[in-house]
């Protein structure tokens, strides 16, 4: 057996020198499997069949042949890809810990508990924010306190943070929507002033960086998230949670019901163990990620720079055709301190200098061929705050600014790897938009 077979064993499973070694792999996958999955990955596009079919029948030809040469797997789960990854995460963010997990939503689950968080406790969130944010407090009964926005960048605002704090505050969660800092420094100084842990909600903000720091790490833990919209994608699901908190020693037993990766259990003697940090003892959950999301977050990884930069480079461009623009506020754009990833274009238009606000502008971009979303509605317009007994129209008056900005202003635009062709049409329709709304 080679050294490199030996160093890839895992840990509870000999897959190296025994006569009769126990895979963590129950059942391989073959050949044909694989070319299942390459199809999958590399689908017909809209060119002539043949060449598409001639193609594929070379590609299994020779997985065939590499099959009869190669071995197979002997870990899909939490194996070496997925060490790799968290620790090329805590050297691109510098951060002492991570935990690399199924999505972003199982890293928030997770630091709310090192948070100590117990129902009637309060988490003030952003009112404009993805679902996903709020769901674990609303799961166990904690009461979730929706702060306004900054309508500048969408980003919670830490005055109304302020307003809405109680003695319950238990955590604070901003979110870096589109990967443009919330105003952390206010945020943590708010925190540390009433002892309140800070939760980062980075999901779109994976590389961001503000005044030094990458986001994600400023607060006591962030979460990011690789599901497939997001810059970068661990084949269509996938998180990590971050940390420099002293919960860091059994962090990563948090993701698999107590069990350490990476620590040898000689003849499967093991203990488990409840964990805690700030609160009482919580008996972890199971968020665990495979081997091949790891790997596909790994190989995202090595392009993120160039695809944060293209993805500012659209923005700029976008910026510089609307700037002038009566009717259009554009989106704050990176300065030295602040580096967004870029992730999604916060369009807004100004509605008192156009007929119309921002629905007459989407249906107009839609005619036009460009798709856009919203996506991020006030979280006290979904049904299921009401039916968890929130009193959403008291709610509604305490955020103003989320309101508007739904309604009346903003939407987001298509952002990511155009043609120059692409990027120019999309200008183009929304400044013909405009100009059809002005007054
Ligand atoms: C702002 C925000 N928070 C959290 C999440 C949840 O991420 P995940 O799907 O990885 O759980 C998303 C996902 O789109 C998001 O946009």
């Amino acid at each position: 057996m080679s050294k490199e077979k030996e160093k890839s064993a895992d840990f509870r499973y000999n897959t190296g020198k025994s006569r009769v070694p126990w895979a963590a792999v129950g059942e391989n996958y073959n050949w044909q499997d694989v070319s299942e999955a390459v199809k999958f990955l590399i689908p017909q596009g809209t060119k002539p069949d043949k060449p598409y079919n001639t193609q594929l029948q070379k590609v299994k030809k020779d997985l065939q042949q590499l099959w009869k040469n190669g071995s197979s797997a002997t870990k899909l789960s939490l194996g070496s890809q997925v060490q790799k990854f968290e620790e090329e995460t805590k050297k691109l963010l510098n951060c002492k810990y991570a935990v690399f997990l199924t999505n972003a939503t199982a890293g928030f689950e997770i630091a709310f508990k090192f948070a100590g968080l117990k129902p009637g406790d309060e988490v003030i969130i952003p009112a404009i924010t993805f679902i996903a944010s709020m769901m674990y407090p609303l799961a166990i009964g904690a009461k979730v306190v929706l702060a306004d926005i900054d309508p500048k960048t969408l980003n919670i605002d830490p005055k109304d943070i302020e307003r809405k704090i109680t003695s319950k505050t238990k955590v604070i969660m901003p979110v870096h929507i589109g990967g443009y800092p919330a105003d952390m420094d206010s945020i943590m100084k708010l925190a540390e002033k009433h002892n309140i842990t800070v939760i980062e909600d980075a999901a779109h903000a994976f590389g961001a960086e503000y005044k030094g720091k990458k986001l994600g790490t400023i607060g006591h833990f962030g979460s990011y998230s690789f599901h497939e919209v997001k810059n970068i994608t661990s084949f269509g699901e996938g998180g990590i949670l971050v940390t420099n908190e002293d919960c860091g020693e059994y962090f990563t037993q948090a993701r698999f019901v107590g069990f350490h990766i990476a620590k040898p259990i000689p003849l499967w003697l093991y203990d488990v163990i409840a964990l805690k940090w700030r609160g009482d003892y919580f008996a972890p959950g199971n968020h665990s990620a495979t081997e091949l999301q790891a790997l596909g977050a790994l190989l995202h990884m090595k392009r993120l720079e160039k695809i944060i930069e293209k993805r500012r480079e659209a923005a700029e461009y976008l910026n510089s055709r609307f700037k002038d623009e009566p009717g259009i506020i554009v989106p704050p754009l990176d300065t030295n301190q602040i580096k967004s990833t870029h992730h999604l274009y916060l369009f807004q238009v100004d509605p008192t200098q156009l007929n119309g606000d921002i629905q007459t502008f989407k249906q107009k971009l839609a005619t036009k061929g460009i798709t856009q979303i919203p996506h991020f509605a006030p979280l006290y317009r979904f049904s299921i705050m009401k039916q968890l007994g929130y009193d959403v129209e008291k709610i509604k008056q305490t955020c103003p600014n989320a309101e508007e900005a739904f309604l009346h202003r903003f939407t987001h635009l298509p952002l990511y790897n155009f043609t120059k062709a692409q990027l120019k049409y999309l200008a183009d329709a929304v400044i013909e938009s405009v100009e059809e709304m002005r007054k």
